[in-house]
């Protein structure tokens, strides 16, 4: 099936296992809520009619509220990267610092999607005062007119998906959300991995992983929850101590770590889910 790419990239982004997940899914009768959105691929792939996206890191929510309130409209963004892409086209990396350092003072979504499509490897890390610090991908002439027209049509497909559809977008943390799901509604949980990578907004303690799990058990509605399960050197220690109470899917899933044939890495990935 083909996947609809949402113009923001980011770490642990769900594009390659939208169908697996997909699968699982049927009759969203209530809300579809979403409270660790990230991209969004998940839930802009399944399209319900009602839907709760949220995400601690402002820049993703703030981003996706201005694509509804047609504050970034593919036409505005196409306008700025072509400017944007010049710029950086004859000054290259000064030039990258420069809007990381503006973004980093007084953050707005175009410097943040700019940021994000010619930044190293599409990452999205933030330092420990909440600076955005991921270094340039080194192609000045990144922004070319086919990859400006790339993103243009992903901010128009997820900008008609907002327009026909009742969704709303929070600044929130999970166990702010969580609590508001009623017994026809679904929750999508894809947390940052615990005891894997972390950054500012992707910090992920037992703690968290705790008071995800005693929501979950306790909510009303059908859950999914994305998570590790194994690699070749260990398991994730949290399926056996807190998730085995509920119904668990695996899929091999490859991870890679730059262009390199070698870098591949094997990850075991989970769906848990209580239906
Ligand atoms: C693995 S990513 C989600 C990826 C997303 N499913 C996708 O396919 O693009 C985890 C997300 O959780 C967010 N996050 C971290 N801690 C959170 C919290 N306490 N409450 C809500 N969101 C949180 C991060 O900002 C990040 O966007």
């Amino acid at each position: 099936m083909s996947i609809l790419v949402p113009p923001i990239k980011c770490q642990g982004i769900k594009t390659k296992l939208v169908d697996w997940i997909k699968f699982k899914i049927t009759n969203i009768n209530g809300i579809w809520y979403e409270p660790f959105m990230g991209s969004g691929v998940v839930g802009f792939n399944i399209q319900p009619k009602n839907a709760v996206f949220s995400d601690t890191n402002p820049h993703l929510i703030g981003f996706y509220n201005d694509i509804k309130n047609q504050i970034v409209s593919p036409e505005a963004i196409k306008e700025y990267l072509e400017i944007e892409g010049k710029k950086l086209f004859i000054e290259g990396d000064s030039y990258y610092k420069e809007v990381r350092a503006r973004f980093n003072i007084s953050p707005n979504s175009f410097d943040f999607i700019f940021l994000n499509r010619c930044c190293f490897n599409g990452m999205m890390r933030f330092n420990s005062k909440g600076g955005f610090n991921v270094p340039f991908c080194r192609k000045p002439n990144r922004f070319t007119k086919s990859y400006i027209t790339k993103i243009t049509n992903q901010v128009k497909n997820i900008s008609n998906i907002i327009k026909s559809n009742n969704y709303s977008f929070f600044c929130d943390s999970f166990e702010d959300i969580i609590p508001s799901a009623k017994k026809n509604d679904f929750i999508y949980c894809d947390p940052p991995y615990i005891d894997r990578y972390s950054d500012y907004f992707n910090s992920w303690s037992e703690k968290d992983e705790l008071k995800l799990f005693e929501l979950l058990k306790n909510t009303p509605s059908r859950f999914i929850l994305s998570t590790w399960n194994h690699n070749q050197y260990r398991k994730n220690i949290y399926i056996e101590e807190y998730w085995d109470l509920f119904n668990i899917d695996t899929k091999e899933h490859f991870y890679h770590l730059g262009a390199k044939e070698k870098n591949r890495n094997i990850m075991i990935e989970s769906l848990i889910y209580n239906f």
